[in-house]
């Protein structure tokens, strides 16, 4: 088992009916001048913003609404203008991980000096070194950031989408309220299945290892999100609606990177996807993640075949439960309704393969995935293949 070293201070408040804790939380945290920031209205739209600010009463209360999907560096500076006008000394972000990464963002723009671009670019010698504290209350389960430390941040005058993060960026509490999946699109709650599933795999569809434990729990994530991936078609039954939400915070709170090699690779090219094509952040990662375990397959085989037996309940010799395994989870997707082909979002796909294996080139990613043997060529034919 490899060495691990974690942490995660976040406190989770899950189900339902415990808004009546957020006072309670706020005061621990010293709060007074509260910024609450969300997206583009479905918190209104569900009365959740009205059951807050009834919970806020004793507080100095602030809004800043229009976070988009894939939040705009733009507005997002915004944000960080109006809290530092109002002096803003605690954030509450209501929505889905767009809000939620948006307000980490603001979180550490609002005491920093240069220029914030320069810390997402990573240019040298940039980073946020303070961050003003905040809490969620999660809207849509899929990114668990609601439970980490990480933001992606899109700036599409440049179709540039950027990670940021660190131990500053971890929300001082999160409710999870299952009872909010019940007014998610259908659309949504297939991306939130998705993006937790490819989490999981992320973390485990490298090379085996010791990790027995490690290994199970990911495989317990990826059989529990197959049982309840009808919750697409039922966002009103708890049972389902809380098991999703309980897997989302589970693939990305950092416990299932513990003690093991981690891929990422499928989320750095979904990531161009989307800035590129604006396609959804789910949607990028079913594009591309059959392709990229097709193009490596001799390297995550044992993954695959021990991933095809245990979830898929498949049989047959290893390099046939391998290749199903990759079969069935395309068709996993596909049966949530969401396409597994670049050419079903754009006609416009011609030449991103070059694009996105420059943008590789020039960040010098040049030796990603577990093996680091994922090289900007490797990249170039992976998307070449998702056409
Ligand atoms: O803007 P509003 O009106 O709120 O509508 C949102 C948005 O249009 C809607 N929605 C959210 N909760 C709802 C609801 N509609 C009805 N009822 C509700 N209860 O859903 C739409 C999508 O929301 P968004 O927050 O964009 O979705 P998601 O949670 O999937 O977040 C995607 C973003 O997170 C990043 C992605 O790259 C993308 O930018 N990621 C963040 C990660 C992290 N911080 O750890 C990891 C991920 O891999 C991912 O990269
Ligand atoms: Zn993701």
């Amino acid at each position: 088992m490899q060495n691990f070293d974690v942490v995660n201070p976040t406190r989770i408040i899950f189900g339902k009916e415990q808004l009546n804790k957020l006072p309670q939380l706020l005061n621990e945290a010293n709060a007074a001048r509260i910024l609450i920031t969300y997206g583009g209205g479905s918190v209104q739209k569900i009365g959740l913003l009205d059951r807050i600010k009834e919970q806020l009463s004793d507080f100095h209360v602030f809004e800043f609404g229009g976070i988009e999907a894939n939040p705009e560096y733009s507005t997002l500076m915004k944000a960080v203008k109006v809290a530092r006008e109002e002096k803003i000394d605690f954030i509450l972000a209501v929505g889905g991980g767009s809000v939620i990464d948006g307000t980490k963002f603001i979180s550490g723009g609002i005491g920093f000096e240069g220029n914030p671009w320069d810390v997402l670019e990573k240019k040298e010698g940039c980073d946020f070194t303070t961050a003003i504290p905040f809490g969620t209350v999660l809207t849509l389960p899929a990114t668990g950031s609601e439970a980490n430390s990480g933001a992606v941040i899109s700036r599409s005058e440049f179709q540039a989408k950027r990670v940021m993060g660190g131990p500053l960026f971890f929300p001082k509490f999160s409710f999870c309220d299952p009872t909010v999946v019940a007014t998610l699109p259908k659309r949504q709650l297939a991306n939130g299945v998705i993006d937790a599933f490819m989490h999981t795999l992320e973390q485990y569809l490298t090379y085996p290892t010791d990790n027995l434990l490690q290994e199970r729990e990911a495989e317990g994530i990826l059989s529990t999100l197959i049982e309840i991936a009808n919750v697409v078609d039922h966002p009103e039954d708890y049972k389902l609606a809380s098991n999703l939400m309980h897997c989302a915070t589970h693939a990305l709170n950092g416990n299932l990177r513990c003690g093991v090699p981690t891929d990422w690779t499928t989320h750095m090219i979904g990531h161009e996807l989307t800035a590129i094509f604006g396609i959804d952040h789910a949607q990028s990662l079913a594009v591309v993640a059959p392709r990229l375990w097709e193009y490596k397959f001799s390297e995550k085989q044992d993954k695959l075949t021990q991933y095809g037996q245990r979830v898929w309940k498949l049989e047959g010799d290893n390099v046939t439960i391998a290749r199903l395994a990759i079969q069935k989870t395309e068709e996993f997707f596909q049966s949530l309704g969401v396409k597994t082909k670049l050419s079903d979002y754009t006609t416009d796909f011609k030449e991103c393969d070059k694009t996105i294996r420059s943008i590789f080139e020039e960040r010098g990613w040049v030796a990603m995935g577990e093996r680091q043997s994922i090289t900007p060529e490797d990249v170039q034919a992976i998307v070449k293949a998702t056409f």
